[in-house]
């Protein structure tokens, strides 16, 4: 056994986060032999349309069809498990998502079940259904339990087969697809859900950098001393109360020629920028007790900007990436930044700190300053932000910020093809003077109210102008206190699918890459 400082790792703190496997899904013309629970669609307003049972045994079985409702019947050896899609006119992609979801958990005590496509249209032809239903189904199947010690307690299913009479070919190359990307969101949750004292900078770090090197990113790490060289004085203000050094953890993704044929002229550059804060007590601005539970979570916006790059060389996206994921814990160790204290960043400006609560901003301008140096095309950050974010949109939805609306329509309308869901809010000018400190040549907080646009406005001052930038607050979805669809309990992975989706579709929204065009 090495040496270890600390005398009580707590359990399994060397166990290999991100190592919570996805379903494996097939696809298939029939369902297997070996399949015991086989799930089939049923639409609200077509009860009557369900083959062996009448509407009426269907309705006192206490099903009516709704998004996310199932009913198990037994038949033999096997379950039929029916699965409502609501009304056939109403019924999309995010009703499917959710009817999926709800199978897979209906399913979980079985090894090996068989879905077959809805009929009808749903908007989606019968391939994308294919990549859209095995998606929801591995996500639905996530559960945490490395951290268990009756280990894999939970049944989960381990095999699912989609029926389709589609082309097998195409629908299993967007079932490849829906791997790489449900892999990525799970090993973001998997990030999410590790506690803040076993997962800190450096583990962090660790974690991306063995992440990356698998799927042949460029990786830099800055660690403390860089850190310092680098002259980042929003990192190095926030990590002054912790007893672990903090890090940066850049990653560069470069399409391959096949990624890029096809497309005419040079691919864009698109910077992310994430969130890393491993555990955030508040600082000397300490969090209430209550608040601070689930502050493990702080770390979302990187996990999600970090696991979404490291999918690009699977989906074979034809844009170059970087990503900056500033990484500390938010701490009261005896020199912690004390209210009142003043930093200088990267970018020359100086820093007035009112609340060491608002923490985030300090760590993401110094990274938007080193994103707006590569000149991208665009900078897409992600953070846990403001509980403001949660007040204004509860806690199910992320708000978009922008200065540039043809790139926030972007962001908007990945997300909605993703299924996550984000509403766009203001960057209003005239509120930036809240900002205005006595003594520097900026404050970190505003007033009382506008907590989610003040922050927004804070960073978009470490963009470098000319450059359109998005601010994804995902303070809300970023973790769920109940199963929701798709998501657990817990780390949602949130952003992940945004990202890869906007970015695998960047050179089809707008030509060549110019976000200044019309987005749609
Ligand atoms: N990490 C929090 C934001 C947060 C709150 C995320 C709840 C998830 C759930 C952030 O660092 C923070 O503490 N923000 C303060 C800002 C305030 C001091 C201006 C907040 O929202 O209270
Ligand atoms: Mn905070
Ligand atoms: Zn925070």
């Amino acid at each position: 056994m090495t040496t270890n400082s600390n005398p009580n790792p707590g359990p399994k703190e060397e166990s290999p986060a991100g190592a919570t496997p996805v379903l494996s899904v097939k696809v298939s013309a029939s369902a297997p032999a070996g399949a015991t629970a086989v799930g089939e669609f049923a639409y609200s307003d077509r009860l009557g349309a369900i083959e062996g049972v009448t509407k009426a045994a269907v309705q006192r079985g206490g099903f009516e069809g709704k998004p996310g409702s199932v009913l198990v019947i037994a038949d033999g050896d096997r379950v039929r498990v029916l699965c409502g899609l609501g009304a056939e006119a109403d019924a999309g992609a995010p009703e499917l998502r959710k009817a999926v979801a709800a199978f897979t958990r209906a399913v979980s005590r079985h090894r090996k079940a068989a879905i077959s496509l809805p009929e009808g249209v749903l908007g989606l032809g019968q391939v994308p259904m294919a990549g859209v239903m095995a998606e929801a189904a591995m996500l639905a199947n996530y559960s945490f339990v490395q951290l268990r010690s009756d280990g894999d307690a939970a049944p989960r299913l381990n095999g699912l087969t989609i029926v389709t009479d589609g082309d097998l070919r195409a629908s299993r190359v967007e079932v490849t697809r829906a791997t790489a990307v449900a892999e990525a969101v799970c090993f973001a949750r998997d990030m999410v859900n590790a506690p803040g004292g076993s997962l800190t900078p450096e583990r962090f770090a660790e974690h991306a950098v063995e992440r990356a090197s698998g799927a042949g990113l460029s990786v830099e790490v800055l660690d403390a001393d860089a850190i310092a060289e680098a002259r980042l004085g929003g990192i190095l203000a926030v990590n002054k109360g912790s007893s672990h050094p903090p890090r940066l953890v850049k990653l560069t993704y470069e399409p391959s020629p096949e990624a890029l044929a096809g497309l005419e002229g040079p691919p864009a550059t698109v910077a992310l920028v994430g969130k890393g804060i491993t555990f955030d007590s508040g600082g000397l601005s300490i969090k209430p007790a209550d608040s601070m539970v689930g502050m493990k979570m702080d770390m979302g916006g990187a996990a999600a900007v970090i696991a979404a790059i490291c999918a690009l060389p699977a989906l074979g996206v034809p844009v170059r990436v970087v990503s900056f994921t500033p990484m500390t814990d938010n701490m009261t160790g005896p020199d912690a930044q004390r209210p009142g204290d003043v930093y200088t960043a990267r970018n020359g400006t100086t820093v007035e700190v009112i609340n060491t609560d608002a923490e985030g901003r300090l760590i993401l301008g110094e990274a938007l300053v080193l994103a707006s140096e590569v000149e991208p095309d665009a900078i897409v950050d992600v953070a846990t932000l403001t509980g403001a974010c949660m007040v204004a949109l509860g806690e199910r939805i992320a708000g978009l910020m922008s200065n540039d609306d043809a790139l926030c329509e972007r962001v908007r309308h990945a997300a909605q093809e993703a299924g996550e869901r984000v509403w766009p809010l203001p960057l209003p000018e005239d509120y930036a003077s809240q900002l205005d400190s006595d003594v520097a040549d900026v404050k970190n907080i505003g007033t009382r109210y506008g907590g989610t646009l003040t922050a927004g406005l804070f960073l978009k001052r470490f963009v470098a102008s000319g450059i359109p930038w998005a601010h994804l607050d995902i303070a809300g979805p970023g973790m769920g206190n109940e199963v929701d669809g798709v998501n657990p309990k817990g780390g949602t992975g949130f952003g992940v699918r945004t990202l890869c989706r906007l970015l695998a579709d960047w050179h089809d929204a707008g030509a060549g890459g110019d976000v200044s065009a019309d987005a749609d």
